[in-house]
């Protein structure tokens, strides 16, 4: 049986893009059964649309965390993972999936992480402090914003002259793979 994953997203969606073109070509041990983004146009909410797969928007801040809560529930999901979503997660989905949810950072965590720590703004605090390499870390997902436990990090070499763009981009060619990698082994465990 493959594991039920939900998705929850903000943006483009190229994570999730990479979990459903896994799962349907037979190389990830689960499946994308909702996507849920806080933003109602999302680019990532018509990926799921073209797939199938049933998805939600939650705009609302007030009642957010419990619609979340509620459709993960309502489509059986074991595992939570975050690709890409912005929002801090509420108290009672951590509760409800405590140790099952897993979320992709684009840089080597515990650096560049934290407030205000996401999408371009990353690459750029890595290239200003001069760092020779970046990367992306998949981990697990705790109260502490990026501070839950590592689970797998791929690096990639910071070049001189690569402006945070040139660097968003590297850091997304691995990050599809080490997240499909790191959530099979996940599922294993
Ligand atoms: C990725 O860089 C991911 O590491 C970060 O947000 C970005 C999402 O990209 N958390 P996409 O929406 O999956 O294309």
């Amino acid at each position: 049986m493959k594991a039920k994953i939900g998705v929850l997203v903000s943006g483009r969606g190229s994570n999730l893009q990479a979990l459903i073109d896994a799962s349907k070509s037979g190389n990830l041990a689960a499946e994308v059964v909702v996507v849920i983004s806080d933003k109602s146009k999302a680019f990532a909410l018509e990926r799921a649309s073209n797939a199938g797969i049933a998805n939600f928007s939650v705009p609302k801040k007030e009642d957010r965390d419990r619609l979340i809560l509620e459709y993960l529930k309502q489509h059986q999901v074991e595992i939570v993972v975050l690709a890409g979503y912005l929002k801090q997660l509420g108290n009672n989905v951590l509760s409800a999936y405590k140790g099952k949810i897993i979320n992709i950072h684009p840089a080597l965590l515990p650096k560049f992480g934290g407030h205000g720590m996401y999408g371009i703004n990353v690459h750029r605090a890595v290239i200003e402090a001069g760092e020779k390499t970046s990367g992306a870390t998949v981990h697990l997902v705790t109260e502490i914003y990026d501070q839950g436990p590592i689970l797998a990090q791929k690096e990639v070499k910071v070049d001189q002259g690569d402006t945070a763009e040139i660097l968003a981009e590297k850091v997304l060619k691995i990050e599809h793979s080490l997240l499909v990698e790191t959530l099979n082994q996940f599922i294993k465990k």
